[in-house]
C-alpha cells in the first residue's frame, strides 16, 4: 500500500457516523519522508470546510511555533489527526469514533515510520501514549514506545484559550528541535 492509495481509500471511509456529517475527510498533510509526525485530535469547522487539518486559528498559531523551529508542513512535517472526521460542534471524538478511525492513523505511521511523534493536546496523548496521560504534568517529556519517541504539547487551541501558557509550551518546541537534531537524520537538511 502507498500513501496515494491510502488517501483514496481513506477518503471514502464510512466506519464511523461523523462520515454523515462531513464535508471533507481531513487525511493529514506533508511529506511522506517525515521523520516527525504531529497528532491533533480532529478536523473543525475550517478544516472540515477545506479538507487540510490545523488551517483555523489555531492552525495560524500552530504554523508559527512550526516556523520558530524550522518545521513545515510542505517540507519536513506530516500533520494527521486521531479522528479524520469532524465531530459536530467540536466535541471530543466518541471512544467508538476513535477507534473505528484509529487504523488510518495506524496505516500512516507504517508507511512513514516516523522517529518522533508529536500529541498535540489531551487526546492525542490519552489515545497514543498512556490513556490517563496528563498534558499539564507531562509535555515536553519524551517516551520511547518500541522505537518511537512519543511527546505530547498543549494543543494550540488551548493556547488561544490561556495565553499564558504559551512560553512553556514554546520550551516543547525548543526541546522537540533539540531532540530531532539528536535522533533525526534529515528534518532539516533540506
Ligand atoms: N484541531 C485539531 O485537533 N485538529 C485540526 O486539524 C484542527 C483543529
Amino acid at each position: 500500500m502507498d500513501f496515494a492509495s491510502l488517501k483514496e481509500e481513506c477518503l471514502a471511509c464510512r466506519r464511523c457516523g461523523l462520515c454523515e456529517t462531513r464535508r471533507h475527510v481531513v487525511f493529514g498533510q506533508g511529506v511522506e519522508d517525515a521523520e516527525v509526525m504531529f497528532v491533533g485530535e480532529g478536523p473543525g469547522a475550517s478544516e472540515d470546510e477545506q479538507g487540510l487539518p490545523f488551517v483555523g486559528r489555531s492552525g495560524q498559531l500552530l504554523d508559527h511555533y512550526l516556523e520558530a523551529v524550522d518545521l513545515d508542513r510542505n517540507k519536513n512535517i506530516f500533520i494527521a489527526n486521531i479522528v479524520k472526521c469532524r465531530p459536530p460542534e467540536n466535541r471530543d471524538p466518541a471512544p467508538g469514533e476513535a477507534a473505528a478511525c484509529l487504523p488510518w492513523l495506524r496505516a500512516q505511521f507504517k508507511l512513514l515510520h516516523p522517529k518522533i511523534v508529536v500529541c498535540l493536546g489531551r487526546v492525542a496523548a490519552q489515545q497514543l501514549i498512556s490513556p490517563d496521560f496528563s498534558v499539564t504534568k507531562d509535555h515536553g517529556k519524551f517516551f520511547d514506545k518500541q522505537g518511537t519517541l512519543f511527546m505530547a504539547t498543549r494543543h494550540p487551541a488551548a493556547l488561544l484559550r490561556s495565553p499564558a501558557d504559551k512560553p512553556e509550551s514554546f520550551g516543547d518546541f525548543v526541546a522537540l528541535r533539540d531532540k530531532i537534531n539528536e535522533v533525526c537524520l534529515h528534518t532539516y537538511e533540506k
